[in-house]
């Protein structure tokens, strides 16, 4: 049983599409051919070099690890002394800020505008002072994103490094890795979770200038990620198209959610370039709880200011979607 086990789960903007039985089968078998007695490949290069192959990117340039949040800590601890302003927009994914002020970074923080877009100005002002900038692209949890000639300017002003978290970069169909042979003080963080699918067997990597990937790489634990995760992983490398067809049919059903969504009265919706969607409804809470009700399970927004009365749905299923606005579309007409 999973750990938030809910009929139909659209929390955590998980692929709602498990990994087809037939590949499972064939990672399981060679599974069953690879010792488990060995440690993994200390550098991996049976994925480092596949990846890099499909990012343009030399393998040097990426580091693996057990889910990209795992390379959080490492990249802080790597760039910031105690007291260094590390800037941050708000609302953003809630580790950034959390990780920062365990490395003791003293953190700054801009707000997104109202219709909660980046702030152009206010970022190129700041970050010319950061010691590190990071930026969520497209942004969890708003799915707005950055224009990518902003992050150049970014990149070019400030002094420090930026780390750029594009974990749902496939459903905006952008992404800023090709920058990173431009401009040796760009990070970007990358994740198997989302488009990839492959959330529980926790796969994440940066991508960085070599010189920049071997600093971070020195505070990585050894043998980060298990030799299950590695196969899986490779193996899913060499499928790619697949991927690619469900990406697009997750960002199809994406927008014709958030059109269903704009038409039921009392809730407001901000446009969305990645899986899920935050909305306004008049009684959030209500709301979140009525669906919990019927055994749906969406995440609410109250442990970020400012965002009560939010709600972000995960992109699920045809099926999950339809069941979703149909208990929207009621609960909401029988609120008093
Ligand atoms: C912006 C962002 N970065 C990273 C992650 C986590 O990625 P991983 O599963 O690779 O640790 C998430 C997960 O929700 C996320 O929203």
């Amino acid at each position: 049983v999973p750990p938030q086990a809910a009929e139909i789960k659209l929390n955590q903007n998980e692929n709602p599409f498990d990994i087809p039985r037939t590949l499972k089968e064939d990672i399981l078998r060679e599974a069953l051919c690879i010792p488990w007695c060995r440690y993994p490949e200390p550098n991996p290069m049976t994925v480092r070099e596949p990846l890099g192959r499909r990012l343009g990117l030399a393998p040097e340039s990426i580091l693996l690890s057990s889910g990209s949040n795992q390379l959080i800590g490492p990249v802080f601890r790597a760039i910031l002394e105690p007291g260094d302003p590390l800037l941050i927009c708000r609302p953003v994914f809630s580790l950034f800020r959390k990780t920062a002020l365990m490395e003791g970074a003293r953190v700054v923080e801009i707000p997104l505008t109202e219709s909660f877009d980046y702030d152009a100005e206010a970022l190129l002002r700041e970050s010319a002072g950061a010691a590190l900038t990071v930026l969520c692209c497209p942004n969890n949890p708003t799915g707005t994103v950055m224009d990518l000639f902003l992050l150049e300017k970014i990149l070019k002003r400030t002094p420090g490094l930026v780390l750029w978290d594009e974990a749902y970069a496939e459903f905006w169909g952008q992404s800023a890795v090709s920058l990173i042979h431009r401009y040796s003080n760009l990070m970007i963080l990358r994740t198997f979770s989302k488009a990839l699918g492959l959330a529980g067997l926790r796969v994440g990597f940066l991508a960085a200038h070599p010189t920049i990937a071997k600093q971070i790489g020195k505070l990585l634990m050894p043998f980060d990620v298990n030799v299950f995760s590695l196969l899986a992983a490779r193996r899913l490398l060499e499928v790619g198209s697949y991927i690619d067809l469900q990406t697009r049919k997750i960002v199809r059903s994406r927008n014709s959610l958030a059109e269903a969504l704009k038409r039921i009265p009392g809730i407001r919706v901000v446009p969305s370039q990645a899986n899920f969607i935050l909305f306004r409804a008049a009684r959030a809470d209500a709301l979140f709880e009525g669906l919990k009700k019927r055994s749906i399970l969406i995440r609410p927004m109250n442990d970020y200011p400012g965002l009560s009365d939010y709600l972000r749905v995960t992109v699920g299923t045809d099926e999950e979607n339809a069941l979703f606005l149909e208990a929207v579309n009621t609960i909401q007409k029988d609120m008093p």
